[in-house]
């Protein structure tokens, strides 16, 4: 599969995915104001190059959370996979290792975590939580994922009930026995559960008491993902969070809110040097990511991208599209004169 560039690639997507699909990937909530402005938010700031720097050595290498990977793009948290390729996160993860980044999986994955682990073989990868309102059942997931090799813990707190998709409820994924997250299998429903007619997951409105219990519970370090605000990046901060994942869920719930590349730099000063500070939402080009961790980013994650490559060519389709990132963060680089990813500075960007 060659990418000359994401559009075609999405094209491309778009007529191999069964519709469902596809709108699942694609879709945004209500007006999805938010999932294409994350778009346009990174492409309207503006890059202002150093000239006559060295730039013969390129380094993309990033340390985070104490593990090396050899580029700042993760591959974000997304569920079902077997909706986009039949051998569904399992391809993923030997996608994302053949290229070496670290990939997230979601707790809507459809295969375990113990066969994703092993399929990435010994790459570097963390697992997103939904909380669950059984603690019991939830730390016994923890440790599950501990055991198999995930290296940190992702707590999505964004999702508080889910949003409202048009598009989705017209053309809805058609529930299957093998469409459902099977991680979460015999997971009692609340009575707090808003949705409890999802097959095996509910939906439980986390607080900061469960994020105090979790960082306690849990044997990997934690980040949070869905973080908009410097107060709550700071609060986070103070409970123990180990990394912010700036994110709007690529504008999957709550419509019209701040982009994240508006926001970035506020999180990231309010986080400080007390935990590690990544971005999502709308990324899309190397200059992109560049932009992201001049403002404060220490890696960026990509949530459709991989799925466009994973529904066209599988496992190699994931690896082509995380080396293209790759590639397009080098020449942004070698373009503004930033041989290290520790020269992107916030100068870098025009105010
Ligand atoms: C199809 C799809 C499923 C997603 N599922 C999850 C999920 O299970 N957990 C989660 O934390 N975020 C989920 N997300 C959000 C992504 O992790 C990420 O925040 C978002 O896709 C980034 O925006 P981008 O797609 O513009 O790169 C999902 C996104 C998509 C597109």
């Amino acid at each position: 599969m060659d990418c000359v560039d994401l559009d075609a690639l999405e094209q491309q997507a778009r007529r191999v995915m069964p519709p469902a699909s596809w709108v699942f990937c694609d879709t945004g909530s209500d007006d999805e104001i938010t999932a294409k402005d994350n778009v346009t938010a990174w492409r309207r700031l503006k890059l202002r190059p150093r000239m006559l720097r060295d730039i013969v050595n390129i380094d993309t290498g990033v340390t985070l959370l104490g593990t090396r990977v050899n580029s700042p793009v993760m591959v974000a948290p997304t569920g079902r996979h077997n909706l986009f390729h039949a051998e569904g996160e399992l391809a993923t993860a030997r996608g994302a290792a053949a290229a070496g980044v670290l990939y997230v999986m979601s707790t809507s994955g459809m295969n375990t975590v113990e066969a994703v682990a092993k399929a990435g073989g010994g790459a570097p990868q963390w697992f997103q939580l939904y909380m669950q309102p059984d603690r019991e059942h939830t730390g016994a997931l923890l440790d599950r994922c501990a055991a198999a090799g995930f290296k940190a813990l992702v707590l999505t707190v964004d999702q508080p009930v889910p949003g409202w998709s048009p598009r989705g409820y017209r053309t809805p994924v058609i529930a299957r026995d093998d469409v459902r997250s099977v991680n979460m299998v015999g997971q009692p429903v609340a009575r707090t559960a808003y949705d409890p007619a999802r097959k095996g997951i509910v939906m439980f409105p986390t607080t900061f008491r469960d994020l105090e219990w979790l960082v306690k519970r849990c044997p990997l370090p934690v980040v949070v993902k869905g973080v908009l605000r410097g107060d709550d990046a700071a609060r986070c901060v103070d409970v123990g969070v180990k990394g912010i994942m700036v994110s709007n869920h690529g504008g999957r719930h709550l419509d019209t809110t701040v982009t994240t590349a508006e926001v970035i730099a506020e999180v990231a000063a309010a986080a400080g040097r007390n935990a590690e500070v990544y971005v999502d939402g709308g990324i899309r080009r190397g200059t992109d990511i560049l932009k992201a961790l001049a403002l404060g980013a220490r890696a960026v994650l990509v949530g459709r991208p991989p799925l466009w490559g994973l529904s066209v060519s599988g496992a190699a389709g994931v690896q082509t599209v995380m080396e293209h990132f790759r590639e397009e963060l080098v020449r942004a680089m070698q373009l503004t004169g930033t041989p290290a990813l520790k020269d992107a500075t916030p100068d870098l960007v025009a105010k």
